[in-house]
C-alpha cells in the first residue's frame, strides 16, 4: 500500500496510524491519547495514512455508477443525498436521479442507501479522531469523476481564518490515486519570505495568502504539469484512507477517479491547547520576521534539484539501495507493494 517516490530535497512527512490502536488508547487528551497525536501530526504538516478501517459496501455496484464529467459532480457534496427529505418533494434529489440512473428510482434508492453506509463510517472514524473538538461543518464530497493533473496549489477555503479545516480521503477506486506534494507551508512562508515580499501580505486573508503562493511558485492552472517545483510522488492504494491539510501540504492530483473527503470544520476559538490555528501559525511566522529573528529555511534551500540535472541526478533517500533492475525485478516489484509504506 501507499507507494512513496520520495524528493531528497523535501521533508518526508508520511506517518501512518492503526485505526484500532487510535481507538484503544485513553481518552485523555494527553500525549498518551493517538487522538492528539495524530491530530498534532496533522497540524504539524503530515500527511497520515490510516489503516485497519473497515468499510462494507457493494463496490461493484459503486463502481458501475456512472458521474456526469461536469461541474456539478466534480465535487459532489453529498449532504444532499443524506438528508431525509423525500424525493418526490427535493428536487435536487431527483435531478442526480435523471443525472446518474436516467430516472431509475429502484437505483437511486440503493445509491442513496450505499452512500449513507459508506460516509456514515467515515463519520464514525472522524468522530472519534475529533472527538475533543467542537465540529461546525461535517460535509463529505464524492469525487466519482476523474481527474487529470491538475496543478499544484495549497487548497484555499472561503473564510479560512475562522476555522480548521479536516480533510480526510479515502479512495475507492480500484487502481491507485497518484499525487504529487511539496514543501509544507512552514517552510514555503520562510523559505521564499524576502523573494515573494510577505511582509506586505500580513493582512490578506489566509485564503488570498495561500492562493497568492500557489499562483507565485507553482503557477496557475494552465501551467498544470510543467511546474519546475520539486516534489514527491504518491500513489494511494484503493481503499487508503488519509488525512491531510491541503492548506499546509501543496498537492496535485496526477490521476485519480473514485475518491471521497471529508470537509470537516473544526471551530477556531475552541481548539484545544496544544492545536495552534493555522492563522495563528502565519501570524507566528510574520511576528518572528519583525522581531528580527533566524529563519531555518532559505528559499535556496527549498528549490531542490533544479533540471535538467547535471552530470548526476538525484539519489533515491538514504537507506534505499539501487538494485539491478534484471536480477531483483520480483523482488523489488514484490518490495512495492506490502501493506505498509513503502519507500522508493
Ligand atoms: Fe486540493
Amino acid at each position: 500500500m501507499t507507494q512513496l517516490y520520495l524528493h531528497p530535497g523535501i521533508v518526508d512527512y508520511f506517518v501512518e496510524y492503526d485505526f484500532n490502536a487510535v481507538q484503544a488508547s485513553p481518552k485523555t487528551g494527553g500525549p498518551e491519547d493517538l487522538r492528539r497525536r495524530l491530530m498534532e501530526d496533522y497540524v504539524t504538516e503530515k500527511i497520515i495514512l490510516l489503516r485497519n478501517v473497515k468499510i462494507e459496501y457493494d463496490r461493484d455496484f459503486i463502481r458501475n455508477v456512472k458521474f456526469p464529467a461536469d461541474w456539478v459532480y466534480k465535487k459532489f457534496s453529498s449532504n444532499s443525498i443524506e438528508r431525509s427529505r423525500p424525493i418526490w418533494i427535493d428536487r435536487t434529489k431527483q435531478n442526480i436521479c435523471k443525472d446518474l440512473f436516467q430516472g431509475n428510482m429502484g437505483l437511486y434508492s440503493k445509491f442513496r442507501q450505499e452512500l449513507i453506509a459508506v460516509n456514515s463510517l467515515i463519520r464514525q472514524v472522524l468522530d472519534e479522531i475529533l472527538s475533543a473538538y467542537n465540529v461546525i461543518g461535517r460535509d463529505i464530497v464524492w469525487r466519482h469523476t476523474e481527474t487529470r493533473v491538475e496543478n499544484l496549489h495549497f487548497d484555499k477555503d472561503k473564510g479560512s481564518d475562522s476555522f480548521e479545516s479536516v480533510r480526510l480521503y479515502f479512495n475507492m477506486d480500484d487502481a491507485p490515486r497518484i499525487w504529487n506534494t511539496s514543501h509544507p507551508l512552514s517552510q514555503i512562508l520562510t523559505g521564499f519570505y524576502d523573494e515573494l515580499e510577505l511582509a506586505s501580505a500580513v493582512d490578506l486573508p489566509l485564503e488570498r495568502l495561500l492562493q497568492l503562493l500557489s499562483v507565485r511558485l507553482f503557477g496557475n492552472w494552465s501551467s498544470r504539469g510543467r511546474e519546475q517545483f520539486p516534489h514527491h510522488v504518491v500513489l494511494f492504494e484503493p481503499n487508503d484512507i488519509w488525512i491531510c491539510d491541503g492548506r499546509t501540504v501543496p498537492h496535485q492530483v496526477i490521476y485519480g477517479r473514485r475518491v471521497i473527503s471529508s470537509f470537516y470544520k473544526l471551530d477556531v476559538d475552541s481548539l484545544p491547547a496544544w492545536h495552534p490555528s493555522l492563522g495563528g501559525r502565519v501570524r507566528e511566522v510574520h511576528q518572528t520576521r519583525e522581531d528580527g529573528r533566524r529563519q531555518p529555511w532559505s528559499a535556496e534551500s527549498l528549490r531542490g534539484y533544479v533540471y535538467p540535472f547535471g552530470a548526476k541526478g538525484p539519489e533515491p533517500p538514504p537507506g534505499v539501495a539501487g538494485k539491478s533492475l534484471k536480477e531483483s525485478w520480483a523482488e523489488i516489484y514484490q518490495e512495492s507493494i506490502q501493506d505498509r509504506i513503502v519507500r522508493l
